[in-house]
């Protein structure tokens, strides 16, 4: 199963809309981060601990964080917010916290980020960089692609790219 996690607060703009489209050529299931009641991580390190592997906290992310732990590939669309992810996908993915190596193992995580930014500008080679080293970090095969959504003309260029990408994928 791979589990497709979106970041855009803005329903039904480009960041949702190239997540349905790789989606639709994928089966991911997608999972609206803006439609979550996710709290930020509190750092307790209960997890790591008593918590073997669960949150200490109750609001949605617990049962994300299952479906994340069954899932083989984990994917994430997120919007460009100064550099970095969006609030909403951050939020989900330091509270991906509980996971050990054994969870993570084998999995592949997927990263596509859009920006008003052009398709080769130097923050999407930042974005694929820092990535990487998490994906390194946490041991699993590692996808990225930055695509600029500057305005409708852009993104229809950007839905051609992820079409590709989807498709490409193993
Ligand atoms: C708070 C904020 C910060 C942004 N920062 C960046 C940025 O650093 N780089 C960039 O390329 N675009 C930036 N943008 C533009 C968005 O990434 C862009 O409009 C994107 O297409 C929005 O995706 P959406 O339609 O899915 O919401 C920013 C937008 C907002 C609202």
């Amino acid at each position: 199963m791979e589990l497709l996690i979106t970041g855009s607060p803005r329903k039904g703009m480009y960041s949702d809309r190239l997540a349905e489209c790789y989606a639709e050529i994928t089966g991911a299931e997608i999972v609206y981060a803006r439609t979550l009641n996710v709290n930020p991580c509190h750092g307790c390190g209960w997890c790591k601990g008593n918590g073997n592997g669960k949150c200490v906290q109750k609001d949605d992310m617990p049962e994300l964080l299952e479906k994340a732990k069954r899932a083989d590939k984990i994917t994430i669309f997120s919007p460009v917010y100064w550099w970095q992810l969006t609030a909403q996908m951050k939020l989900v993915i330091d509270r991906l916290y509980p996971m050990s190596e054994e969870d993570w193992k084998g999995k592949t995580l997927t990263v596509v980020m859009n920006g008003a930014a052009e398709d080769d500008d130097k923050e999407f080679e930042l974005l694929k960089a820092q990535f990487q080293e998490m994906a390194d970090y946490i041991k699993v095969k590692y996808r990225f692609l930055g695509v600029g959504t500057t305005d409708d003309e852009a993104f229809s260029k950007a839905i051609e790219k992820v079409k590709t990408f989807a498709s490409e994928r193993q």
